[in-house]
């Protein structure tokens, strides 16, 4: 392990360094009948802060997200955003989910109208909200297209144009490029950052890739264990606005070898006990 590689593992915290936080999870823990999924999760994200998330696949990453955004009751624990505590699904929290989650019977238009009428906007507002977020995720001309006649990448688009359209404060992100080419990926990727330069918001982005786990992330938490809960807190140390230039630098390739030989503790653990 290099210097430099040391270095971010010792600066692994769970807290923010010096921002207050928009999102204070303590003592967070889920069961599904006897299925216990995670316990005694603790964390703090700071305003403007992006966190990501890697672990093994079933080890409760979606699970954690719906928990945050108030759609799952936890079994023990608090959730905060600001002041309020988060008992159900709140205004200024909004969540892109793994698998679209798009309204089948609704046009590109409604579906993002749709998470805006929720949230109180009044019909002006939505007349001028929709078009200007459909057109900044780039499905300017799509307005009136049906999921079923979009791309997996476009619908994705319209998932997160409707998460953007309602300006929250926190923006929970559940593997929102999992199901796009490797280009779209990209192109998504810079978009939302730079969308996020625009207007940094608080951010959990949950993803398997660890490129992009590093790319997104001012810090990655890796969630393992069963139950799981956030067993390493990797600090990136790379500086905004992150661009493709990013991806060439050597801190860069060092702390995705730090999350990556991470999470092959892990996978090798498991290995283990499957070969005994
Ligand atoms: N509604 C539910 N009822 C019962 N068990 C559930 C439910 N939702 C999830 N689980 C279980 O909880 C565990 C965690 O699931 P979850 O979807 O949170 O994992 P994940 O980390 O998001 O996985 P992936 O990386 O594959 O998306 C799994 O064992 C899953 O089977
Ligand atoms: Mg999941």
């Amino acid at each position: 392990m290099t210097a430099a590689v040391a270095q971010g593992l010792a600066a692994t915290t769970a807290q923010p360094a010096g921002s207050p936080a928009s999102i204070r999870v303590r003592g967070l823990s889920k069961r599904f009948g006897t299925l216990e999924v995670f316990r005694g999760v603790d964390f703090d994200l700071g305003e403007r802060e992006i966190v990501t998330i890697v672990g093994p696949s079933g080890c409760g990453k979606t699970t954690l997200l719906r928990c945050i955004d108030g759609l799952l009751s936890v079994d023990e624990g608090e959730i905060w955003c600001g002041r309020e505590r988060v008992t159900e699904p709140i205004a200024g929290m909004a969540m892109v989910f793994q698998n679209f989650g798009l309204f089948p019977w609704k046009t590109v238009y409604d579906n993002v109208a749709y998470g805006l009428r929720m949230a109180g906007a009044t019909a002006a507002q939505i007349a001028e909200q929709v078009p200007r977020f459909i057109k900044l995720v780039g499905l300017g001309g799509f307005e009136q297209a049906y999921p079923y006649q979009m791309s997996g990448g476009m619908q994705q688009r319209c998932g997160l144009a409707r998460a953007l359209a309602v300006q929250p404060n926190v923006l929970l992100m559940d593997e929102p490029f999992a199901s796009v080419d490797a280009q779209t990926r990209e192109i998504l990727q810079f978009e939302l950052l730079r969308i996020w330069e625009a207007r940094p918001t608080s951010m959990i982005f949950v993803t398997h890739s660890i490129e992009e786990a590093v790319l997104m992330g001012d810090r990655v938490f890796v969630l393992k264990g069963r139950p799981s809960n956030i067993q390493n807190v990797i600090t990136v140390d790379l500086p905004h606005p992150r661009t493709r230039e990013t991806l060439r630098e050597a801190r860069f390739a060092e702390l995705r070898e730090l999350v990556w030989s991470t999470l092959m503790i892990e996978a090798r653990e498991a290995e283990f006990h499957l070969g005994s």
